[in-house]
């Protein structure tokens, strides 16, 4: 069977390799410690030698809009195009190819079918920043075969938080089952408290910082229950109008174990705190 041998949360932040390319006297103070962290958490999926990566992101309405919007969604594709021109336009991030896993994509859709997860599927699925900002971050050789899986967390009526850790415990499954010798590593990205386009965005730090430290603690301690307890839709939107993007962090609990996190690290960065997590499985410690 295959092994999950890492699990990977963290913010995607579209500036991070504008941020850090631009000349020098033109980055953000920032910039320096930020590509320090960012390295820093490379090496923690480096270090678990993946063969194939299960993406999950959310597509910003670049490909997905109103007409047609599925909550769950998996891409089945021999290889995937990535960046949409305003991500080329607006945060100078490249055009990309994606291998595709389409064994894998396959079975992993049966699997959620079987565990009763109506997830959609495409075969034509183009990826947006939700998921090649990770492939920068911690993969910019972008060398690996992808699982990419889409999540609604922009359109309501969303799932509940609940649902979004029994997706990631279906995944999990999904991965753990695939008749393979391969090593998986899961990587999702999502938002702490964020707000785009409101009166709270441009803060000198995420519109809810105590939001913020607080999902972290949670994250760093595996406490699902506490979030669950205490994070709601309601919770999330006023925290910020784009924090719904903490469903992402809740489903990459659920396919962790929940157990606590091996590795964390955060940056607090002008409007909004960048949060870094990588879990791996006990059995595969090494
Ligand atoms: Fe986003």
């Amino acid at each position: 069977m295959a092994k999950l041998v890492a699990t990977l949360a963290s913010t995607h932040h579209p500036f991070y390799l504008k941020a850090t390319t631009a000349p020098p006297e033109q980055q953000m103070p920032e910039a320096p410690t930020w590509k320090r962290k960012i390295e820093a958490y490379r090496e923690t999926l480096a270090k678990a030698e993946p063969d194939v990566l299960v993406m999950i992101g959310s597509d910003h309405f670049h490909q997905i809009f109103l007409d047609n919007c599925p909550q769950f969604l998996i891409g089945k594709a021999e290889r995937y195009d990535a960046t949409f021109y305003n991500e080329e336009r607006e945060f100078g991030i490249p055009k990309y190819v994606l291998e595709g896993d389409e064994a894998m994509s396959r079975f992993m859709h049966q699997s959620l079918m079987n565990q009763n997860f109506d997830f959609a599927f495409s075969n034509e699925l183009k990826i947006d920043h939700s998921i090649i900002c990770p492939i920068i971050t911690v993969r910019p050789q972008n060398d690996l075969p992808v699982v990419p899986i889409y999540t609604n967390i922009f359109a309501p009526p969303l799932h509940t938080p609940k649902r979004f850790y029994e997706v990631g415990r279906a995944i999990r499954k999904a991965i753990d089952d695939f008749p393979s010798d391969k090593r998986v590593a899961a990587i999702g990205t999502g938002h702490l408290s964020l707000e785009l386009g409101g009166p709270r965005q441009f803060m000198e730090t995420g519109p809810d910082p105590v939001f913020d430290r607080q999902a972290i603690e949670w994250l760093k301690s595996g406490d699902i229950d506490a979030i669950l307890e205490n994070v709601t839709h309601e919770s999330m939107a006023q925290s910020g109008n784009a924090t719904h993007g903490f469903l992402n962090f809740i489903l990459m609990l659920g396919v962790a174990g929940p157990e606590g996190a091996d590795y964390v690290d955060n940056l607090d960065l002008f409007h909004t705190m960048e949060a870094y997590f990588t879990w791996y499985p006990k059995e595969a410690a090494a």
